[in-house]
């Protein structure tokens, strides 16, 4: 009888041993729900999004009714998406006082002011080209401009900030502008306001869904001169320290679930707080091999995200909060 050899197995003998040795927790203190809240005069306006079953696009009313149950369970922080009611090539609708996400942060705020709310900072479901930031008068290719779209972003903001934002992530991934955001906010008193930066994003096809919700796919060209090439890990590294130089609070990496590998390079890099976006491809696939049955879906959801948790991120964007809370999965 071989007495020496290792018993793994010990440990995992009942449901309670696995709990109390088990070295990666889902909590709800770090679930961040993305919303998307359109601009509309019918205040009942409640789309649901074809390819994000689940998920809808909804008007302030109805935002703040979809929220009730996941805050009442323990929703600590939303992530705010907006559909304006109108665009242009300069996307002035995203830094509009009185704008579509600048209304969503005060109705949240006055509602639930211990809520953190997460405003994105982009351009693209606000230009009529879906670009993320400005182009050449006439350009029909997609490269967008930097410097000038620099001072757009700015101003966005600037404006979610006036609205009571309490952390600013800008998504756009034009260079230089976690300085640019770092010095108008500070200009205009809102020193203490921290920065989550979009800084490894990925020029990915896993946000298919999203531009459905948010109605910002491009009209011509694609992304793919200012998000990154999805072959490139160490390109992360340059990029993160960019921002952190350039005064980001906090890094995120986006997608996340493909993306575990470099979300593992980010985390053991800095140290400062690390964000995961399970983006919206991810979303769908889970869902829709669910709904096939193919797949438990429950077991498939906390599976996805305690992967991307052991890898690193210590912060989870996910459009299963408001249900893993609600149904009681996240406690
Ligand atoms: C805006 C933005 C996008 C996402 C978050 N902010 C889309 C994009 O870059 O095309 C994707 C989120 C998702 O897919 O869930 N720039
Ligand atoms: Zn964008």
């Amino acid at each position: 009888m071989q007495e020496s050899f290792y018993r793994g197995r010990r440990l995992r003998s009942s449901a309670a041993m696995r709990e109390l040795v088990r070295e990666t927790r889902l909590v709800p203190s770090s679930l961040v729900m993305p919303y998307f809240v359109v601009d509309t005069p019918d205040v009942s306006f409640r789309q649901p999004v074809p390819s994000m079953p689940g998920q809808f696009q909804l008007s302030l009313a109805e935002l703040e009714k979809q929220m009730e149950p996941a805050v009442k369970a323990g929703l600590p922080a939303v992530l705010l998406f907006g559909i304006p009611k109108s665009k242009d090539p300069v996307g002035s609708e995203a830094y509009a006082a009185d704008g579509i996400v600048q209304r969503a942060v005060r109705m949240i705020k006055d509602r639930w002011p211990h809520l953190l709310v997460i405003t994105d900072v982009c351009l693209c479901e606000y230009t009529s080209h879906g670009h993320c930031g400005l182009l050449k008068e006439g350009d029909k290719t997609g490269v967008v401009l930097n410097d000038p779209t620099l001072e757009l972003l700015t101003r966005t903001a600037v404006s979610h900030a006036e609205a009571g934002a309490d952390i600013i992530a800008p998504s756009d991934m034009m260079d230089g502008r976690i300085q640019a955001l770092r010095h108008g906010l500070d200009k205009a008193g809102f020193y203490n306001l921290p920065i989550m930066s979009y800084a490894v994003k990925y020029a990915s096809a896993y946000y298919g869904p999203f531009r459905d919700a948010a109605e910002s796919t491009p009209q011509f060209g694609d992304r793919r001169t200012y998000q990154m090439d999805p072959a490139n890990a160490r390109e992360a590294l340059r990029e993160a320290s960019a921002d952190l130089d350039e005064g980001a609070d906090m890094l995120m990496v986006k997608p996340a679930g493909p993306y575990q590998d470099i979300i593992r390079l980010v985390a053991d890099n800095f140290d400062v707080p690390l964000a995961a976006y399970q983006v919206s491809g991810e979303y769908s696939l889970i869902r829709a091999a669910g709904q096939q049955g193919w797949i438990d879906e429950e077991r498939l959801i906390m599976e996805s995200l305690i992967g991307i948790r052991r890898s690193g991120a210590s912060i989870l964007i996910t459009y299963f909060a408001e249900e893993l809370l609600c149904k009681g999965l996240v406690r």
